[in-house]
């Protein structure tokens, strides 16, 4: 086979209404969805449960494990590469149905690529959302579980889908350039580095952002909850597809933008091996077999997005099923410093204040630096964030706001966002997962030197406000508000 190329949905729609590529996604996904034996990897509900599913382990098929389903990984280093593969293994059985339809042998996963630049495309195409298909027949692509706005053709916010990390003054700072840490409070684009992680410790930047918002937007944060807002519902929407698709595809854009490839190499990462499906449907790749989209086994790039050209090498873990190796040994890495916090703080439907005290770090190397010509970075952690019911599509964090101000009239110490897609999953308790929830992290340090450019910056103290966006408030309950340096 020869390379495919993964197009935009909206691009494809305005060419030409049901375009063959949205046609043929949709016939597919109707097949599937008519092959109702659950051991049968083609089937769509088993392709869902992969991600995650609500059927009782008692009753999963001979042999399953929860390696088999209930296996996305989420804030984790794995969330990009797992996802990934998913998606190939997706698109491989997807494309295998079409060609036995007579459908084109080149058929590639669609992205969504919602663009604020473009408003249009902050809402679904019509294909998604229309109730009937092209042909006169119940749509495929259609599913009533999404919150209702969406599908009468409303639209995710442009702020949500920001290709930026939030900063004071309403400046928008690019992702960090860091993939991925054995800390949860330093902020990475990739996820923090761990094991096998279904529920997750900490998200990357783009793991919160656009995608945990997007998987709120279009299935809600109250009940009913649409598919797409829960790890065991999201994947049987076929927009949760072409939604990762275009998180794949900001991986790539991310590694292009940096001057050179800024991937783990070791071999924890690059020789995790992930397994999907079985029989003539098998998928068993390791992170480092998919590191380059144009090459075997993956072949597909997406349309004006260059191949980084890297080469990315390194040991690989012994062969063994799912082999995931433990969170990399911080030896040369000295963890930030804590240098003041607040513990226990319940959010509701209102913003929440704090103020925590702060003093100067003990380790030397910052210590010597407290004439506040030290380049460490400050960060703002909110750690073990959890909760039973996510109530909330986001909330918004500033530092030092005056008494009594109004955020609105402060954007310069807004530090950033967080989506509570997955603190649900992130609470729950199980074998492999203490139920300790995510943790949130913001590199501080702009809003710092602003406040201290503006002599407002009090070294002593930094108040903390979370403010819930939109929705009920939720139950959420943060462990401990962290300062740290380093
Ligand atoms: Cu595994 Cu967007 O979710």
């Amino acid at each position: 086979m020869s390379t495919v190329e993964r197009r935009n949905v909206w691009e494809l729609h305005r060419k030409e209404e049901w375009h063959p590529t949205i046609l043929w996604y949709a016939k597919a996904v109707g097949a599937l969805q008519a092959v109702t034996n659950l051991s049968d990897p083609r089937s769509w509900l088993h392709l869902a449960n992969i991600h995650g599913t609500d059927t009782p382990r008692q009753q999963w098929p001979a042999g399953f494990t929860d390696r088999t389903w209930n296996a996305c990984q989420h804030g984790s280093w794995y969330f990009l590469p797992w996802h990934r593969i998913y998606l190939h293994h997706f698109e491989k059985i997807v494309r295998k149905t079409i060609v036995d339809l007579q459908g084109p042998a080149d058929w590639a996963l669609p992205f969504w690529n919602y663009d604020p630049a473009d408003p249009e495309t902050l809402g679904l195409p019509p294909e998604f959302t229309d109730r009937t298909g092209k042909d006169g027949k119940p749509n495929p692509l259609f599913r009533a579980g999404r919150l209702a706005a969406i599908n009468q053709g409303g639209r995710v916010p442009a702020s949500d889908v920001e290709l930026t990390v939030r900063g004071p003054n309403g400046q928008r700072r690019p992702w960090t350039r860091r993939f991925s840490s054995p800390s949860t409070v330093v902020p990475t684009f990739g996820g923090v580095q761990t094991g096998w992680e279904h529920e997750g410790l900490a998200n990357g930047q783009l793991e919160n952002e656009p995608h945990g918002m997007v998987h709120n937007d279009v299935g809600g944060v109250t009940p009913p909850f649409g598919l797409m807002t829960r790890f065991e519902t999201a994947a049987q929407d076929p927009v949760f597809w072409m939604h990762h698709s275009n998180v794949d595809r900001l991986w790539e854009v991310w590694r292009n933008a940096a001057n050179d490839d800024p991937l783990p190499t070791s071999s924890n990462w690059l020789g995790a091996r992930f397994t999907f499906g079985s029989g003539t449907s098998l998928t068993r790749l390791t992170v480092g077999e998919v590191l380059r989209t144009t090459d075997a086994p993956l072949e597909y790039r997406y349309t004006d997005v260059p191949v980084p050209v890297t080469p990315v090498a390194g040991p690989m873990l012994a062969e063994a099923d799912d082999a995931v190796g433990a969170p990399e040994a911080a030896a040369d890495e000295v963890p930030p410093e804590l240098v003041g916090s607040v513990d226990g703080v319940a959010l509701g439907a209102s913003p929440h204040e704090v103020t925590i005290e702060t003093a100067a770090p003990q380790a030397p190397s910052l210590a010597e630096a407290e004439d506040g010509t030290d380049e460490a970075p400050t960060y703002l952690a909110l750690e073990n964030v959890t909760a039973t019911e996510p109530g909330t599509h986001r909330y918004t964090v500033h530092v030092a706001l005056p008494a009594g101000a109004d955020r609105g009239d402060h954007p310069e110490r807004e530090v950033g966002r967080f989506s509570t897609f997955g603190v649900v999953e992130a609470t729950r308790r199980d074998d492999e997962h203490s139920g300790a929830g995510l943790t949130y992290s913001f590199d501080i340090t702009p809003v710092v030197a602003e406040l201290q450019a503006a002599g407002e910056w009090d070294p002593d103290r930094l108040t903390v406000t979370v403010t819930p966006d939109s929705g009920d408030g939720g139950d959420l309950q943060i462990g401990r508000i962290g300062v740290y340096r380093g």
